[in-house]
């Protein structure tokens, strides 16, 4: 989604907005832009492209300045160009802007009918022309943007800076956006990455809040206009983001080195049952003993893969804790009307924390009366993980490839840590089965090594599968989440069209599409299910399907012509879906990579969904 990078300082600060720009880049983008103060004239230039930031770095190269605000664009309202692109301008004042202004029809018709004149499609553009209409009557810049923050109805992380003055205003409501302190500036940015090599001294803006960036400080106040002490009211954390978790090292792209980090995330995310036999249900909060004992059902919201982790998820609790678990995808679930339980527990799973969708249907339940919640997160200090009573977080380190790797693994163990312990403290998961389950959880990285070994084999699937249009992902059980997660990976970076099926679903229709021209991918674990696939898969065979099976060691499942098959090394019962979605995210990885896409930044998709 958008980047902000915004920056007052005593040396030229052109470099550092392209360099935040080129480090928000995985947030995926379709134009950039920014606007420089000069120094001497105090006059706002404006570079916009709807190329690459590297686009951006040329045209402004041979310019300076000390104060500057700059942007990514995802388009929401307009199409991606170059006059749609942020920086909006007017009477001397542009601002950037993230989120979606919900009344902007309604503001622009207000402003047409005062005289603005209107150059964008963008909902954006009400923003700036109503910082230069409220400014005539407002003492300062500072004022005139909180005065319009009032008037706008949506989500919102802006920037402003205006001809003349020495300073950026920001702020922000519902999307995010922070401050950095530096030694020889003061900065905002959507991202603390943005700002990684000039502060790790980072100040969360909370809903409402608006700040003034200048030499001299920061001068802020929060939504009720109460002026705030940085530092006591709005609390400085240091950020501990390495600069190599946002550079590629050796690796061709960031999906790839994400993927290949998988055994030492699931390590580190782990890292807290190390040696023990037993598990405390404080990992997921101080209060979490109190809360878990009255939960009698589950409920989880999420998105996209997130909420592939949550199926999985589904299989794990009620079998394990036996008691009832729903999976709602977040959109849904926001806008329809739902039987509440007060004693369900609700989880969010949110790799970014900042998915709209998952925070605003996080924000419906609580107002249904269900307060039981817990944010399972790869984002400390995001909106969902503050929304939630309870909290778990993830250790994938960040995330740049826009397809989700090492993220979903992740949850994957901390759901199935929170499926044992609701397990244990309904009586129903053994002290015996609590051990050996964590055994095999601290065994898990090694076992994903063995997976990543696969890469030779999967490099050639990959090779015959280039030039397919269509795929179809067969798994049973809890291999059936795995199928939909492998067909989501394929088509997000390849663009081959995939559906991801429960095998047992076949010839309820899809068995219709099965013919020459349609690959059948299957998850082919040696499960209880494994002799009813094996029959699916006959279905296909005997329908001139090419069948490409990601079977387990033991599997016994035979190759002929048309069914390839690749055995994983070890079988691994409940946490098997681990080492099949690494095979698969391998397997999409290698078709994107072979076809030539933009793999750590698919088109018309973005990292971070902060709009609806
Ligand atoms: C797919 C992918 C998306 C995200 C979804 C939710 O590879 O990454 O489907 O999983 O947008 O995002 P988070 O987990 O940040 O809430």
């Amino acid at each position: 989604m958008c980047g902000i990078v915004a920056a007052v300082a005593d040396g030229n600060i052109v470099p550092l907005l392209i360099e935040g720009l080129t480090r928000l880049e995985y947030r995926g983008y379709d134009s950039a832009g920014l606007a420089l103060r000069d120094d001497t004239s105090g006059k706002l230039t404006r570079f916009r492209s709807i190329g690459r930031v590297a686009d951006l770095a040329e045209q402004s190269k041979n310019h300076t300045a000390t104060s500057s605000i700059a942007h990514t664009r995802w388009a929401t309202h307009g199409a991606p160009s170059e006059r749609n692109a942020h920086p909006h301008m007017s009477g001397g004042i542009a601002v950037v802007h993230n989120g979606i202004i919900e009344n902007y029809v309604a503001l622009r018709e207000m402003l047409r009918a005062q005289g603005y004149v209107f150059s964008s499609d963008t909902d954006t553009e009400v923003i700036v022309h109503l910082i230069v209409h409220l400014a005539k009557t407002t003492p300062d810049l500072f004022t005139a943007v909180a005065q319009t923050c009032k008037q706008l109805e949506g989500i919102y992380a802006i920037a402003v800076i205006r001809e003349g003055d020495n300073c950026v205003v920001v702020s922000r409501h519902g999307a995010p956006l922070l401050l950095g302190l530096g030694e020889h500036g003061n900065y905002a940015a959507s991202d603390a990455s943005a700002l990684l090599s000039v502060t790790r001294k980072i100040v969360y803006l909370e809903e409402g809040d608006v700040a003034e960036i200048s030499l001299a400080g920061i001068r802020a106040v929060d939504a009720g206009d109460t002026p705030l002490k940085i530092g006591i009211d709005r609390p400085i954390h240091i950020s501990t983001l390495s600069a190599a978790e946002v550079e590629k090292g050796d690796y061709a792209h960031f999906m790839q080195k994400e993927i290949f980090e998988q055994p030492e995330v699931l390590a580190a995310t782990l890292e807290m049952i190390g040696g023990a036999q037993s598990l405390s249900p404080n990992i997921f909060g101080a209060s979490a003993p109190e809360v878990f004992a009255d939960v009698n059902a589950v409920l989880i919201l999420a998105c996209g893969t997130s909420f592939h982790s949550g199926l999985v998820a589904r299989y794990w609790i009620e079998q394990l804790a036996g008691i009832p678990c729903t999976v709602e995808i977040a959109s849904e679930y926001r806008y329809r009307v739902s039987v509440p339980n007060p004693r369900q527990l609700v989880v969010a799973i949110s790799q970014s924390g900042e998915t709209a969708d998952t925070l605003a249907s996080i924000k419906f339940a609580k107002s249904l009366g269900m307060g039981k919640t817990l944010a399972l997160c790869n984002a400390p200090e995001s909106a969902i993980v503050r929304e939630c009573a309870l909290r778990f977080l993830t250790r994938a380190g960040k995330e740049i490839g826009v397809a989700s790797t090492k993220a979903f693994t992740t949850q994957l163990a901390a759901l199935f840590l929170l499926a044992i312990t609701l397990g244990k403290i309904g009586g129903r998961v053994s002290a015996k089965d609590e051990a050996e389950y964590l055994k095999d959880l601290r065994h898990l990285p090694l076992a994903v090594q063995k997976v990543l070994a696969l890469e030779p084999a999967i490099k050639i699937w990959a090779q015959r599968f280039a030039d397919k249009h269509h795929a179809l992902f067969l798994g049973r059980g809890l291999h059936y989440p795995i199928a939909l997660e492998g067909a989501l990976k394929l088509k997000e970076i390849s663009y081959i069209h995939a559906e991801g099926y429960p095998a047992g679903e076949l010839k309820h229709g899809p068995l219709a599409l099965v013919d020459e021209n349609m690959p059948v991918i299957s998850i082919a674990p040696n499960d209880a299910l494994l002799s009813k696939l094996k029959s699916n898969l006959e279905e296909v065979a005997s329908r001139s399907g090419e069948l490409y099976v990601f079977a387990d060691a033991d599997s016994a499942i035979i190759e002929s012509a048309r069914v390839h098959v690749l055995r994983l090394p070890e079988h691994y019962g409940l946490l098997s879906p681990v080492l099949h979605v690494v095979a698969l995210q391998l397997f999409s990885y290698h078709v994107a990579l072979v076809k030539g896409t933009d793999i750590d930044k698919p088109r018309n998709l973005a990292k971070s969904v902060t709009v609806e």
